[in-house]
């Protein structure tokens, strides 16, 4: 499974890719605004053309997701190829993220905008990480439209589920992904019982109709456990916030390992490695 880095925080690219093991970022508009806030808050200015190059140049060539803001499918075609124009030539690593519908309530007409646009922008050579998934049948569409990435949102699908049944949880609590009971119940989003229920759901149904040009991009993962259930769930690849991917390397016997590997040094060895 590749891994990338679910932030729009400059230090956290860095560092994660001096690591040799990063495969590529996400951002969306909430990332964006995270940092932003907080680059505001110590007194600096954000001049977003060079701050999005840099995430570019750091990325090395690996896939970065930037996300569109419009809510219409000539919206969202019209910023995807803008920011495909502006920023592909830094780095040749950009995909444009498309919400898979955009409709900002059930009726709105706006609910096919999505698709029209992945299917729009795949047309037009520009790679397309479709987000906001919930239903392996988004994912099936989004696939058929020619999205090179389905994002379903692992950690978002646990907290609808507990919210809707009144489970109260912090936002890194572990949901268990064979999903959880309510009263003898086992609770359920239309036939999802978890997050990671819903990355093997979709894997299973690209598998089953030989779907290969479209990788399963597990997102809203909030911890190692969830993010090695979505490896086992057949995820192509997840993106991790940077405390979770510190927390991949985390075990107390690793800890208490090496503080006895150091206390058992002996002077001999330790000249020999000199
Ligand atoms: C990534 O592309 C998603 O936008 C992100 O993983 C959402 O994570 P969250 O549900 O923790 O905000």
């Amino acid at each position: 499974m590749k891994i990338f880095i679910d932030t729009a925080k400059l230090e956290e690219i860095k560092q994660a890719y001096s690591l040799g093991i990063l495969d590529g970022v996400t951002t969306n508009p909430s990332l964006i605004k995270k940092t932003v806030d907080e680059l505001k808050a110590k007194g600096e200015k954000v001049d977003m053309e060079s701050y999005i190059k840099e995430i570019l140049t750091l990325a090395k060539g690996t896939p970065v997701s930037l996300e569109v803001i419009g809510t219409s499918h000539q919206d969202m075609v019209k910023e995807g190829k803008r920011l495909y124009e502006k920023f592909n030539p830094v780095a040749s690593n950009v995909y444009i993220k498309i919400p898979v519908n955009p409709a900002l309530d059930d009726k709105s007409e706006a609910a096919f905008d999505g698709i029209k646009a992945v299917k729009e922008l795949s047309d037009a050579g520009i790679p397309v990480n479709c987000t906001l998934i919930f239903t392996p049948e988004q994912a099936l569409l989004a696939a058929k439209a020619g999205a090179k990435f389905v994002s379903p949102f692992a950690g978002r699908v646990d907290d609808f589920i507990r919210t809707n049944h009144n489970i109260s949880f912090e936002k890194t609590d572990y949901f268990p992904a064979e999903g959880t009971k309510k009263e003898e119940k086992l609770l359920e989003d239309n036939g999802v019982v978890s997050g990671v229920d819903l990355i093997a759901q979709i894997s299973e149904v690209f598998n089953v109709h030989d779907i290969t040009e479209t990788e399963v991009l597990a997102a809203s993962i909030r911890s190692a456990r969830q993010a090695r259930e979505a490896a086992l769930s057949g995820a192509d690849i997840a993106t991790l916030p940077f405390d979770v991917i510190r927390e991949l390397l985390m075990h107390s016997k690793t800890i208490e390992g090496m503080n006895k590997f150091v206390g058992d040094v002996v002077e001999e060895y330790s000249e020999l490695v000199k």
